[in-house]
């Protein structure tokens, strides 16, 4: 079959999709964006985790007849391409909380936390465990996670209010006590 995606705003077209493919398989071997994580195939782990029609859902799920002729994210759509030196919040959060060791995980757990604070621009620490609680970190102990994402959840807040911070847009601040 035919497949027409819109990936991070770029539109592909590809031929011979088998109707067995998943999105997450066409995502990386065909449009080649290998952000996206392959590790359960089985909807439990989270790591696969896109934005489809702006919904967060697993792609290893997803037939990718199923999403044909609509727009994906992924996480290599996470930032301007406009200002690719300027990192995007949730980014540059997780980098800040070391909220990242094997990395593995990550890019799913920076689209679900994208996705959690596109709805919730504010939440508190119960709120971001319950919306993350489908990505799974085999190295973390999760309290960094939960960490990064409270603070990129500021750092959103800050854009939002014209705020870059004290030291301009790319500075690096120390994690506030309260979220260690
Ligand atoms: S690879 Fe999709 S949820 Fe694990
Ligand atoms: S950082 Fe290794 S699985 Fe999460």
């Amino acid at each position: 079959m035919r497949l027409t995606l819109t990936v991070n705003g770029e539109r592909h077209v590809l031929d011979d999709v088998r109707e067995t493919e998943s999105l997450l398989y066409v995502l990386r071997e065909r449009v080649g964006l290998t952000g996206t994580k392959n590790a359960c195939e089985e909807g439990r782990c989270g790591s696969c985790s896109v934005h489809l029609e702006g919904l967060l859902c697993c792609a290893c799920l997803v037939p990718a007849a199923q999403a044909d002729g609509q727009r994906v994210r992924t996480v290599e759509g996470l930032g301007d391409p406009e200002a690719p030196d300027r990192q995007h919040p949730v980014r540059r959060a997780f980098l800040e909380a070391g909220a990242v060791q094997c990395g593995f995980c990550t890019a799913g757990m920076l689209m679900a936390a994208e996705d959690l604070l596109s709805r919730e621009p504010d939440p508190d620490e119960a709120g971001v465990r319950s919306a993350m609680s489908g990505n799974v970190c085999r190295c973390t102990g999760y309290q960094h996670i939960v960490d990064a994402v409270l603070r990129a959840a500021e750092y959103r807040r800050d854009a939002a209010a014209g705020d870059p911070g004290p030291e301009g847009p790319h500075a690096a601040r120390p994690v506030p006590q309260e979220l260690r």
